[in-house]
């Protein structure tokens, strides 16, 4: 009889969590010491760039990914878990929104062409598949929502899509890291390490999500 993992899906949010920290401070003190800060005005067309990786790693990736582990994560009941988990995705969908407005902006304000890297035909596939799953997830379990069995036969496929949209989003960040990395021309230095340590911990903070996806509850 195969056991399990053994371990409880409530410890696994607790290193996610500390992630979350580890990963905002990083990119702040990356964003705000190293560069030049954000803004979504400004002649310094750089801070509008800016806000670009700022809104899409700690709104869209992070904060999406404490929604997913939401269920596993929050203490109380199991209705006030699905508010939460609705109301995180919601400020993730919003900044993920936010943050390619900027992008486009600066990439519009600079005079540079638009979505012809990988990067950008993730990106785009990432945040037009995330509201897609908001919007059908918002009707069949919220308002109005569908019936038991409905809910109960979309249930498995909800949660495979969403980890493969949050996959797809980490993934893209990391394409998005390399692109900067290589546009600010780094090398050996403190800036290069901090982008590739927000890299490296992104990953682990995909792997964590990923786990608490599949470990129940309590076991
Ligand atoms: C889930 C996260 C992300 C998504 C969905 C995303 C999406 C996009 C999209 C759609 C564009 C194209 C804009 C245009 O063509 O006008 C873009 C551009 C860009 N992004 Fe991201 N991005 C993400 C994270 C990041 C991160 C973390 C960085 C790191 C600094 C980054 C760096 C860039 C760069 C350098 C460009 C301009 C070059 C290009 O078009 O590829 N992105 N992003």
């Amino acid at each position: 009889m195969p056991r399990g993992f053994q371990i409880r899906a409530t410890s696994i949010t607790i290193l996610a969590h500390l992630l979350f920290i580890a990963i905002t401070t990083l990119l702040s003190v990356w964003l705000f010491h190293f560069r030049e800060g954000v803004a979504f005005n400004s002649s310094n067309k750089i801070k509008i760039f800016n806000l670009h990786p700022l809104l899409m790693v700690i709104g869209f990736i992070l904060v999406g990914g404490e929604a997913i582990i939401s269920y596993k994560s929050f203490p109380g009941k199991r209705s006030s878990a699905k508010v939460v988990h609705l109301l995180l995705h919601l400020i993730a969908l919003a900044s993920g929104v936010l943050g390619i407005i900027a992008v486009f902006k600066f990439k519009i304000e600079a005079g540079l062409p638009h979505m012809f890297t990988l990067h950008s035909w993730l990106g785009m596939s990432a945040i037009c598949a995330f509201g897609l799953q908001y919007i059908l997830a918002f009707f069949a379990y919220f308002f109005p929502g569908a019936e038991m069995s409905t809910r109960a036969t979309l249930l498995p496929w909800h949660r495979f899509i969403g980890l493969v949209i949050f996959l797809l989003a980490v993934g893209t960040a990391e394409t998005g890291l390399v692109e900067y990395f290589k546009f600010l021309e780094l090398f050996r230095n403190q800036e290069a390490l901090i982008v590739n340590f927000t890299g490296l911990l992104l990953f682990l903070f995909a792997a964590f999500v990923s786990l608490t996806v599949i470990l129940p509850r309590n076991f």
